[in-house]
């Protein structure tokens, strides 16, 4: 990995790792961060926020794409996602249909635990033959 790419994965992590602190998981006890850099080098990051209606809770993807919307940005040039735990704390299947719409097939999607980045998928072999935006060009 070049340096600059090993820096701007280092400062994605910082994010979501900093997000991650902030979550809000009284219910399931499990937190999680999301940090995603746009194409203009922005970072944006969200954690996940439960709720006592328990399907009215957000995912920390979520509340990343929201801020970075909410920016004016549109395109996610690449995101992580930190959790707790020995598993890989991949996206939910909704945060992957949720990445789509703003990333690519080759989008990176790192996947980190507290001591770092533990693994790496493109968006396409998460969510592979995806539904998006596209198709509705008909
Ligand atoms: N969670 C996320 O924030 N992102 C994911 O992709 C996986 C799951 C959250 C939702 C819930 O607050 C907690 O993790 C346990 O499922």
């Amino acid at each position: 990995m070049s340096k600059n790419a090993e820096s701007a994965l280092a400062e994605l992590f910082a994010a979501g790792k900093a997000a991650q602190a902030k979550a809000y998981a009284p219910y399931s006890r499990f937190k999680v961060g999301a940090a995603l850099r746009t194409q203009s080098g922005a970072v944006y990051s969200g954690c996940n926020v439960e709720n006592a209606a328990y399907p009215q809770g957000s995912c920390a993807e979520a509340g990343a794409i929201a801020a970075m919307a909410l920016s004016g940005e549109r395109r996610i040039a690449e995101i992580l996602v930190i959790g707790d735990g020995d598993a890989l704390c991949t996206p939910c299947g909704g945060c992957r249909q949720r990445i789509r719409e703003f990333a690519d097939p080759t989008t990176l999607v790192h996947i980190a635990g507290p001591e770092g980045v533990r693994a790496k998928f493109t968006l396409g072999e998460l969510l592979p033959e995806s539904f998006g935006p596209d198709h509705l060009v008909v």
